[in-house]
């Protein structure tokens, strides 16, 4: 008889957005009359800028004639995306990253529950609680994990770092050391960031204990605030313990287009093997590469145009995000991140928890957010609203949460 991967059996029931989606759709049901306002997910809503739009049509009328088809993409990804990759989100920033230590993929979510495949089953992962919840679940699918304690929702063999509001929501280097450290900044869900003198206090550390960091800039594109780092490899010997991971998904609303990248620098080494050489044999293996028009989108977004009109996508959501930021600190909410990220983290007022405060706020304002306590423990009594929605919607839902 064949047999399973038990480890899928202990993942916890990942109830967050369907247990949200149940409650939104029962309450739109028994009121039909109310305009409910998602600010819950974090998808965007602005349809793709025009240079972005403009690429994916000149590339899809290449595959229509046999002189400029493309069939399968080369493993690592085609060398103009690359290329535009390196100059842009690397040199241009003063890091030594090469084009051929990027690996073009269809999305951070894969890569970051991929990327722990090339590593043995006996490494320890720290991660930051509140969490993006697919670091820690593939490693439960890997068996890296330990025991699940359902009381304190926790694991036995992940290290966890709070982030809470007496450390400004940045994670402090743990008193258990490490073999792996996941870090998400600009931060997913708290919307917080790190300074690059803190970053490199990280980057230093895991050089000292032969740790890796799984570095996921996935919101680099919201950074507003000079001092805070774009890329890990900003610090000083990042390229011999980091692995970055970006996303096309919040910087050029490539949510539903699929595009991403992973940076793995040659010198990152275990003993003599490299990092990158391990990642290029299951990249080849596995993997057949982002659409070729795909790419060409990609490209387009660091186009002039596409760089220009990008920008000011972003600031269309970073002016939701003021808004909410700056609406709910005048109505005596404690707020913080808005300001390097698009997500807003609240605490729930009066004593509430994240989910009493969730239904409290679906019934009298028709406002719908996300339940901190769904992305760990410590985000308990907190709540996650988004900048992604329109600007009407961002500004009712904000005036209607004021009013109450
Ligand atoms: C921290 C973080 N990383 C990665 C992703 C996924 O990115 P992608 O759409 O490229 O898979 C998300 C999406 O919400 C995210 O919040």
């Amino acid at each position: 008889m064949f047999k399973i991967n038990e480890n899928y059996l202990k993942l916890p029931g990942s109830y967050l957005f369907s247990t949200i989606g149940k409650k939104v759709n029962a309450y739109a049901a028994a009121h039909p009359d109310k305009k409910v306002i998602r600010l819950g997910i974090g998808d965007v809503t602005q349809p793709l800028a025009p240079a972005i739009i403009e690429a994916l049509h000149k590339a899809v009328d290449e595959m229509a004639a046999a002189e400029t088809f493309r069939g399968y993409a080369p493993d690592l990804g085609y060398e103009f995306l690359r290329n535009a990759i390196a100059e842009n989100d690397y040199r241009a920033r003063g890091c030594n990253i090469s084009a051929d230590e990027i690996f073009i993929s269809d999305g951070a979510k894969c890569d970051s529950g991929n990327i722990q495949e090339i590593f043995g089953q006996g490494n320890k992962i720290a991660v930051c609680d509140p969490v993006y919840p697919v670091y820690v679940d593939t490693n439960v699918m890997a068996g890296r994990t330990g025991v699940y304690d359902s009381a304190k929702e926790t694991w036995s063999d992940v290290i966890y770092m709070p982030c809470t509001a007496e450390n400004n929501f940045a994670p402090e280097i743990p008193k258990e050391r490490p073999d792996i450290i996941y870090l998400c900044f600009p931060n997913n869900p708290t919307g917080s960031a790190i300074t690059k003198p803190q970053l490199q206090e990280w980057v230093d550390y895991a050089n000292k204990v032969g740790a890796v960091i799984i570095y996921d800039a996935a919101y680099e594109a919201y950074i507003s605030e000079e001092n805070v780092p774009h890329s890990i490899y900003e610090c000083e010997g990042a390229g011999l313990c980091a692995i970055e991971l970006r996303s096309f998904s919040k910087n050029a609303g490539f949510t539903g287009v699929r595009l991403g990248f992973t940076v793995i620098p040659k010198e990152l080494k275990c003993g003599e093997v490299s990092l990158h050489s391990l990642w290029a044999r299951r990249h080849g293996t596995k993997y057949n590469g982002a659409p070729y028009i795909v790419q060409r989108a990609g490209e387009a977004v660091y186009s002039p145009e596409g760089k220009r009109q990008l920008k000011q996508q972003i600031a269309y959501y970073m002016k939701n995000a003021r808004y909410i930021l700056e609406g709910l600190q005048s109505a005596g909410y404690t707020v913080s991140g808005g300001v390097n990220a698009p997500y807003i983290w609240l605490k729930a007022p009066g004593g509430m928890s994240s989910w009493e405060f969730f239904d409290d706020l679906l019934e009298r304002a028709n406002v719908v957010g996300t339940p901190g306590s769904g992305f760990g423990p410590s985000g308990e009594t907190y709540f996650r609203l988004t900048a992604f929605g329109s600007y009407e919607n961002t500004v009712e839902a904000v005036d209607r949460i004021r009013a109450l």
